[in-house]
């Protein structure tokens, strides 16, 4: 009956040109609503759009993407359609060479060849071109960057790619779990933390493939590694097949500060990060407990970090008492592999003390204005103590406060003479490295 009605009201003519109005107007209508809620969508990428020839005759278009890569990221859900429409090819991989970290990200077939540690992608160039990376994020630290491996990232004309012998249809991200792992605070700061920033915005939809495996490592993680990636990770060093994937990302993104994520070059922040470990953790309790006054009916937690070889406490169960005295449930504990049942107890206390240690990198998992309370030891401490945790501490909405041990409360005067210059002059000692610490 419509049609007819159409038909009757509009010559062929007429309702071709109609059709054409349509057209144009939901064109219109698209356009204003982008203008519209542009602001919202943050800015949109430049596209340089230019014809060329690919190596096979056919005529195709070439995507340039002139915005950077965190432009990008930002804005990967209004670029994805523009990207699915065009076909596709990308001369450059967009190798990054920053501060912290070094990381290529090929929006373009990649081949990975575990055997050679190397990933392939094709140039439309003659010439080729070829990078180096270490995929672990402590750039400048030459003993943490000789315990991972290194890759090679290489163009080559399509004739001399590898052939798949495994084919993917998400995007790979390669890492390495050597360099510093197994020490806590380097877990986060190198791994975990540049893992989040460079693969949340793959909502799971995510090949890890790791390089310098340690399984205990992959075990002690799995909460998170799980909730970032819905596949089992690969274990690269040891596959003999040629592994395909539509794109990659080879090494970690990494932000300058320690265990940081700076939202003005990311989407995400350390906010969303402590969130997301929450949600990893399965974690209750989000906010620390709010004292009134004389009407508490529940006690606030006090958790003391007791370390047993170095920096110990020599009188824990003193201050242990003292936390009682002042109407705190108190939990004297050393942190432990169980990495899930650690966090719900870090979680479950509203105030976190311990001397300055990687073990107070659990700081991750306390609730939201919870107090911190760093115990520096005497010595050369202060600036690894200001950057390493009451910097980040401050930055994850937790409350920071430190206590400096004093030359008469340290054990260094049983061990040293008075005019030693371990005593004297300990930040002379700070300077030769950790070592000497
Ligand atoms: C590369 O790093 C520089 C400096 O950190 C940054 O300005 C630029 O946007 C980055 N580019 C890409 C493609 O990530
Ligand atoms: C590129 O590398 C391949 C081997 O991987 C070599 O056969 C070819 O000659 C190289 N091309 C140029 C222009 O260097
Ligand atoms: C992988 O995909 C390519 C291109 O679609 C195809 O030629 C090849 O046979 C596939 N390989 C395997 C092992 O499935
Ligand atoms: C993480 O995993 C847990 C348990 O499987 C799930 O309940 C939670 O929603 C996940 N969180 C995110 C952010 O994916
Ligand atoms: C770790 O602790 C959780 C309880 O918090 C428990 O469910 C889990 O089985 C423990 N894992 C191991 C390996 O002991």
């Amino acid at each position: 009956m419509y049609d007819s009605i159409l038909a009757r009201s509009f010559s062929k003519h007429e309702q071709k040109k109609l059709g054409y109005v349509a057209i144009f107007c939901c064109f219109l209508i698209v356009l204003s609503f982008c203008t519209v809620f542009k602001p919202y969508l943050g800015p949109l990428p430049v596209l340089n759009l230019r014809l060329s020839i690919d190596v096979s005759g056919l005529k195709m278009l070439i995507v340039k993407d002139t915005s950077t890569s965190h432009l990008r990221l930002k804005d990967s859900t209004d670029s994805q359609p523009i990207e699915d429409i065009i076909p596709k090819k990308i001369d450059e991989p967009v190798c990054n060479i920053t501060e912290r970290s070094d990381f290529c990200e090929i929006n373009n077939d990649i081949r990975i060849d575990g055997s050679s540690a190397t990933v392939y992608f094709s140039s439309t160039h003659e010439a080729n071109s070829s990078w180096n990376i270490r995929p672990y994020a402590r750039k400048y630290d030459r003993v943490a960057m000789s315990r991972a491996k290194e890759w090679s990232v290489k163009s080559v004309q399509q004739r001399q790619l590898p052939q798949c012998t495994q084919n993917h249809s998400i995007p790979a991200i390669v890492f390495s779990s050597g360099g510093y792992s197994g020490n806590h605070f380097h877990d986060f700061s190198d791994i975990l933390i540049p893992l989040y920033i460079t693969s949340r915005q793959f909502n799971g939809e995510v090949q890890f493939l790791v390089t310098d495996k340690h399984s205990w490592w992959i075990n002690k993680f799995q909460n998170v590694l799980r909730n970032l990636s819905n596949y089992e990770i690969i274990d690269i060093d040891k596959e003999k097949d040629i592994h395909c994937f539509p794109r990659g990302i080879v090494g970690l993104k990494r932000h300058e500060k320690e265990l940081h994520i700076d939202p003005s070059t990311s989407p995400y922040s350390i906010k969303d990060f402590r969130e997301f470990i929450r949600s990893s953790y399965s974690l209750k309790k989000a906010t620390a407990i709010k004292l009134k006054d004389g009407q508490n009916k529940i006690k606030p937690r006090l958790l003391i970090i007791s370390r047993k070889r170095t920096r110990t406490f020599t009188n824990t169960d003193k201050i242990a008492e003292i936390g009682r005295k002042f109407g705190f449930e108190v939990v004297v504990t050393e942190a432990e592999s169980n990495l899930s049942r650690f966090a719900e107890t870090v979680n479950s206390c509203d105030v976190f003390l311990g001397v300055h240690g990687a073990g107070l990198t659990n700081m991750i998992f306390l609730p939201e204005k919870a107090v911190f309370i760093q115990v520096i030891p005497f010595g050369g401490f202060e600036w690894l103590a200001r950057t390493d945790y009451e910097e980040p501490s401050k930055r994850m909405n937790v409350r920071y406060l430190e206590y400096k041990i004093k030359i008469e409360e340290s054990s260094l005067i049983q061990q040293y003479p008075i005019d030693h210059q371990v005593i004297k002059d300990p930040s002379s000692i700070g300077k030769q490295g950790w070592e000497s610490i």
